[in-house]
């Protein structure tokens, strides 16, 4: 069980890359999508869906560290009044796992809403505003000392 919680960690902390990444991508793309009217989605779509599976995965391996491999969420399951008391604790259980949910919520979303808008334009231009959104709540929820708790950036 400790090994496969290392493994799920360092997959958890990789992928953030991917997510970041492809995150940017699709931000670049839509921009410049909406400004050049190009096709929806048009070379945007694999660099969306990458962004969008890179995020499905995060958060099934984020409610498998949760749930049952972190032993620090684990304090938080066994007496949640407690956890919230103590902000390192409270960090993991509420503020980062609730605020990427969201987040991959938001940017699913857009891209749902994207496929229904009348012209490419705006298309590309829906799919930018949600995923924004949902890419800098991300971004503020990395643990990275900007909130909350400071973690490597690179785990080796
Ligand atoms: C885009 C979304 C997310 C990103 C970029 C992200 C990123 C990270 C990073 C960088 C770490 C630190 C890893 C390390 O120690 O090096 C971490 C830890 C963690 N994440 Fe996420 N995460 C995301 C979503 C989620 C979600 C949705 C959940 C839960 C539902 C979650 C649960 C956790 C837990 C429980 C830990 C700490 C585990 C421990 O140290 O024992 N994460 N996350």
């Amino acid at each position: 069980m400790h090994n496969f919680y290392i493994i799920s960690l360092y997959f958890h902390s990789w992928n953030r890359w991917i997510i970041l990444i492809f995150g940017l991508l699709t931000l670049w793309y839509a921009w410049s999508g909406s400004k050049e009217n190009a096709a929806f989605p048009g070379k945007a779509k694999p660099i969306n869906l990458i962004f969008i599976s890179s995020l499905h995965l995060q958060l099934l391996v984020g409610l498998l560290l949760y749930f049952v491999l972190s032993p620090i969420t684990a304090l938080a399951l066994k007496d949640f009044g407690a956890a919230m008391k103590d902000a390192s604790i409270r960090y993991w259980a509420m503020e980062h796992s609730l605020m990427n949910i969201i987040a991959i919520a938001l940017a699913q979303t857009g891209s749902i809403l994207a496929r229904k808008k009348a012209t490419p334009r705006q298309s590309h231009r829906t799919v930018f505003i949600w995923s924004l959104i949902a890419f800098l709540i991300i971004l503020l929820m990395i643990p990275m000392g900007i909130m909350g708790p400071e973690r490597p950036w690179f785990k080796f």
